[in-house]
């Protein structure tokens, strides 16, 4: 079966990508707006896209529960600001993640809504959850506007935060031992998330192929 995406309302063109493109990194993004009120909101249209510079990228749309359609908060924030904070979901934080997803009106902050404690970040003024396992410190490096009130965050990252008992070095390596993140992912389905198990490995090949 094939779709013409231009002839399907909006909600079967989401419902066929956020159904497939599967699973999906979640940014828990914070933010502090001009006014310093802090948000909190998950964004599951997410990657890194380059190490050098080093950018992650977070899709963003338009929020049509409000009157005619509104940038959302943390939208409007990155607009206000060009800062924001990603921190990545783990199990412990998921209950947490899903109610910063909550509709709550401007001014409302959804890290207070949630419990979650907060402390300073090192290069930007948005706060850092204080017991997240992996964060990113954020200026904004480009916005691409994709319709009224949306766009792709695009973030240049200035500072990574890891809880210290994942990380280490051997043999002056850097290593991260990942699975001991319990990061989780989006994946399909209303309400659907997967645990970051299930590792698969496949070594990179090189040219010319072995026989
Ligand atoms: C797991 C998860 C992933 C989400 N991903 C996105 C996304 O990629 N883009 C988006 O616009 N909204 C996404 N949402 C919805 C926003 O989190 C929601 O609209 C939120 O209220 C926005 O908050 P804000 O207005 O404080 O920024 C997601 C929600 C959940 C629970």
């Amino acid at each position: 079966m094939q779709f013409v995406m231009e002839e399907l309302d909006p909600a079967e063109r989401y419902k066929l990508l956020v159904n497939t493109i599967t699973p999906r990194p979640i940014a828990w993004v914070v933010t502090r707006d001009a006014q310093g009120q802090n948000n909190a909101a998950p964004y599951s249209f997410f990657n890194a896209m380059g190490g050098t510079p080093p950018l992650l990228a977070i899709g963003m749309a338009a929020d049509n529960q409000r009157e005619g359609g509104t940038d959302k908060d943390s939208l409007r924030a990155i607009r206000e600001t060009g800062e924001f904070a990603v921190a990545l979901v783990d199990e412990a934080h998921a209950e947490a993640m899903n109610l910063t997803a909550c509709a709550a009106p401007p001014g409302v902050d959804e890290l207070k809504l949630a419990g979650l404690e907060c402390r300073p970040a090192a290069r930007i003024a948005a706060p850092l959850i204080a017991d997240a396992p992996v964060q990113f410190e954020c200026r904004l490096w480009k916005l691409v506007e994709t319709g009224p009130h949306s766009a792709i965050v695009i973030g240049e990252v200035l500072v990574t935060h890891i809880i210290d008992s994942v990380v280490g070095r051997e043999d002056g390596k850097l290593r991260i031992d990942n699975p001991a993140l319990k990061l989780i992912g989006r994946t399909f389905g209303a309400g659907g998330y997967v645990r970051n198990s299930g590792h698969l490995q496949i070594d990179r090949l090189r040219w010319p192929l072995e026989e």
